[in-house]
């Protein structure tokens, strides 16, 4: 099984920062399960990935978005509950299953979930 890195950026006063790396296996588990399993704060998921909740919201880099599933019609209407104003690349985390390909994908969080 292939393991894989992500890294999860935090907005910081000066600019964006590299917050946590991650070392996770790309089996399909989601990018959200793997930063609560990390013990990332910044990423709440209180629906667990069944996705009603919108507090697992990332922002993806351009370069990154065609690697990813594309977003179902279910994903594009929650991201407009998000906490903080969805911007072009948001996804919700917890529909991006992990895959080899998604080695070193890097994902920015938002100021808040709530
Ligand atoms: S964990 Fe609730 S929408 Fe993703």
């Amino acid at each position: 099984m292939d393991t894989i890195t992500v890294r999860f950026i935090q907005p910081g006063p000066m600019g964006p920062r590299l917050d946590l790396e991650v070392q996770a296996v790309a089996d399909g588990r989601s990018l959200m399960k793997v930063a609560v399993d990390a013990g990332l704060d910044a990423i709440a998921a209180d629906c667990g990935g069944v996705m009603t909740c919108a507090t697992c919201h990332v922002i993806v880099p351009p370069s990154w978005l065609p690697r990813l599933d594309p977003m179902s019609a279910d994903e594009d209407t929650m991201l407009d509950y998000t906490a903080v104003p969805r911007q072009p690349g948001s996804r919700l985390s917890c529909q991006i299953r992990l895959r080899p390909e998604l080695d070193g994908l890097q994902v920015e969080l938002p100021q808040r979930q709530y």
